[in-house]
């Protein structure tokens, strides 16, 4: 099979490096691309994708903003084969009221909430609410929409800059007013044809820029995969009280959902609630679950995209990864890019892959060109293992004023009593 990936972040060069993996697969395309994925495919960032789907047998969607979109459904007007929701089974995503509503129509366990169309229905509502209080932008924002406020003060200051648009545009002009959760978060991804729910191993992100989850929200500065961070039983109960609900109500409601599902996850002392849905895989927990597969899974994609999605081409081995994100300096505010990155090779010495997220390729070698700029991703024999592999890679990497969390996958160690 000939593949297109479409995007341009670590995640895709994690899709890509699997898949040229396949024995199904002959050939990689990317478009964009980046550096990283330039070593594993070939990356096409000049043509229109319409143009390049034209010649291959599967295109898989690695962001949300084509798919909320509509370049699924473009695609399959034109008889392309494509794995991803259409344009309205993105709202999942695409919209957070959508999806708030969908839950409560549905049964699914989430925070209490409340809507504001204006400033003044904001401040009203928030009298409903304790502190801290979770303030949502409606539409996409790159990670940007949410804010847990710890203050009257800082609830008030943020739903004043969500409506006058200087925190994220016109992402901002509805806002979800919703509960704080307590607990800790999970990351549940399933492949769905539909019908059909096949679910990935669990992830954990790690979404504070700084140690001990201290600091602003990033698109995520690490990940670990583990299959201890669920227990059987939460994860059955995952599949019947939230995956098997969205399937089967969004089909009921005449827009079946087909793609990558992902549950935001709050493991509550009252158990799992949702915190939000992506409708495709995430970035960086994508490059540690890749990192675990065992399978054709070009060959799983492409029956889930026909309509058959089967668990038992699907094979994760049992080995825990890690994914440390390496940033620019002042990532997440206002990364400075453009330093020479070195080390690359030396990282990838002993097993380790590392991603390329935000790279650009220049006569003066590979230079960093965005906030998250490289995902070192490794395995091991235990958590403990798997993390001491990674930040061993982690070390051979060197570029001006880098910063990394030195505590991925902590947690779990912990949990596992494992040192
Ligand atoms: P979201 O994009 O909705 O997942 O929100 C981004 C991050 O904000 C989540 O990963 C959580 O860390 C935090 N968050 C969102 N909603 C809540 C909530 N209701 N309670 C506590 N934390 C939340
Ligand atoms: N890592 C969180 C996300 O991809 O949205």
């Amino acid at each position: 099979m000939k593949i297109l990936i479409i995007g341009s972040g670590g995640r895709e060069h994690a899709l890509a490096w699997q898949l040229k993996r396949c024995a199904s697969v002959s050939e990689v395309i990317i478009a964009p691309g980046n550096p990283g994925t330039a070593r594993v495919g070939r990356n096409n960032p000049t043509d229109p994708p319409s143009l390049i789907a034209n010649k291959v047998d599967l295109t898989i969607v690695g962001p949300e903003a084509p798919l909320v979109d509509g370049l699924v459904d473009r695609f399959r007007a034109k008889g392309f084969l494509i794995f991803g929701p259409t344009r309205a089974a993105s709202q999942l995503e695409g919209s957070k009221i959508f999806a708030k509503s969908f839950m409560a129509r549905h049964g699914i366990p989430t925070a209490r909430y409340e809507v504001a169309y204006s400033l003044g229905e904001a401040r009203a509502a928030l009298k409903h609410f304790s502190l801290p209080v979770v303030l949502k932008a409606d539409g996409l924002a790159a990670g940007k929409g949410v804010v847990v406020a710890a203050s009257a003060r800082e609830a008030e200051s943020t739903v004043t800059s969500l409506f006058d648009g200087t925190l994220v545009g016109e992402a901002g002009s509805k806002v979800v007013i919703e509960e704080f959760l307590a607990g800790e978060e999970v990351s549940f991804i399933a492949v769905s044809d539909g019908r059909n729910i096949v679910p990935l191993e669990p992830s954990q992100d790690h979404k504070a820029v700084f140690d001990g989850d201290q600091g602003p929200n990033t698109g995520g500065m690490g990940a670990y995969s583990d299959s201890r961070i669920l227990t059987g039983q939460q994860r059955q109960e995952i599949l019947d009280t939230v995956m098997r609900p969205v399937i089967d109500g969004m089909a009921a409601s005449g827009t079946p959902f087909a793609g990558f599902l992902y549950a935001g996850l709050m493991m509550t002392a009252a158990g799992p609630k949702v915190l939000e849905f992506n409708v495709r895989l995430g970035d960086p927990e994508t490059q540690c679950l890749l990192h675990r597969l065992d399978c054709d899974f070009a060959a799983f994609l492409y029956e889930a995209a026909r309509g058959h999605a089967d668990e038992k081409l699907l094979r994760f081995r049992a080995d825990p990864s890690v994914c440390v994100v390496m940033a620019s300096p002042g990532y997440p505010a206002k990364p400075r890019t453009g330093q020479v990155i070195e080390g690359i090779e030396a990282a990838e010495a002993n097993g380790a892959t590392v991603f390329h997220a935000g790279t650009r390729a220049t006569p003066e070698g590979i230079v960093t060109a965005g906030g998250r700029v490289l995902g070192v991703t490794h395995s091991g024999a235990s958590l403990a293992a798997a993390i001491h592999n990674t930040y061993e890679a982690v070390k051979k990497i060197r570029f001006e004023g880098m910063h990394y969390r030195s505590d991925i996958g902590r947690k779990g160690l912990s949990r596992y009593n494992e040192h």
